[in-house]
């Protein structure tokens, strides 16, 4: 039923400098696959087949990722190598890319009102490939699918986070529906230091009904200049319904360095399988 999933791409990735220098941060491997491919595999899994790619300059590499490359495959064609690109192989057959450009950096909120031009007037989710999501059975989007068709209405993905954290993130406070569900009354983006309304932070998950593009448009900056989903949602939760969901799994940080190692370990320690 949710078919578009939207990858905004276009940040810099400075955190990570020299390495984003020409690099998309979202190319960054764990272990030996770039972070944006588990991404993408986490919304096939949620049986979304189009991939919405938000990017900017200097991100050409995510294109060519998602392609055939004539050359290594000739190369390597009927070598034991060739298993290397099954996982890649099974995304292209079953996924299709699109792509625009983000002309400025102007927010989160920003990067997805560009976007609407994929999107199109369909609900859809958004991925922040830097926060890499794993559960073994059901991926977080599937999961969120499914309380989608429950709701019906914007869906985002929350996890406690400790006292000393909770500035890095859009952060929602509302009434308690169970112990997983809270239907969102408050949300802030990166509150000042003591200011946050709760613990529950907004992890890069969302369902978004279309309507939230009019609104969108609408949103003047907010925290650090920059259009906010965050300030937008508010607005939606405000005159309809939205819904902050604490998802099953462990999510890593991989935009900043210590959360892109622990992933790392954890991939190659529970997923790696020797060639
Ligand atoms: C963005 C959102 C923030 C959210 C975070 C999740 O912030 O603006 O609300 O909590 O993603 O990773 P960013 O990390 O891009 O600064």
């Amino acid at each position: 039923m949710i078919k578009k999933c939207l990858f905004p791409a276009a940040g810099y990735g400075t955190r990570f400098l020299p390495a984003t220098k020409a690099m998309p941060k979202e190319m960054m491997p764990i272990v030996n696959k770039p972070l944006i491919e588990y991404g993408v595999e986490e919304a096939l899994q949620a049986c979304m087949t189009d991939m919405c790619i938000v990017t900017g300059r200097g991100k050409n590499a995510i294109l060519d990722h998602f392609d055939m490359n004539y050359e290594l495959e000739h190369q390597i064609s009927g070598t034991r190598k060739e298993e290397l690109l099954a996982d890649i192989r099974a995304i292209l057959d079953k996924a299709n890319f699109t792509y625009i450009r983000q002309r400025e950096m102007k927010g989160l909120g920003h990067a997805i009102l560009t976007g609407r031009a994929l999107v199109g007037d369909n609900p859809f989710a958004v991925l922040l490939a830097d926060d890499l999501c794993i559960h073994p059975e059901e991926g977080v989007l599937a999961q969120m699918v499914a309380l989608y068709k429950q709701f019906r209405c914007s869906i985002v993905a929350v996890e406690e986070v400790p006292e000393g954290e909770i500035h890095k993130y859009g952060v929602i406070a509302g009434k308690a529906l169970t112990d997983t569900l809270v239907s969102v009354e408050d949300m802030v983006e990166k509150p000042e230091p003591g200011t946050a309304p709760s613990n529950l932070a907004i992890i890069g998950r969302y369902i978004l009904t279309p309507d939230i593009f009019d609104i969108l448009e609408k949103t003047p900056p907010g925290k650090n200049g920059e259009i906010q989903i965050t300030d937008a949602l508010l607005q939606q939760a405000k005159s309809g319904c939205v819904i902050a969901y604490r998802f099953k799994g462990r999510r890593f940080d991989c935009g900043s360095v210590h959360g892109y190692i622990q992933a790392t370990n954890y991939c190659y320690e529970n997923f790696y399988v020797e060639f």
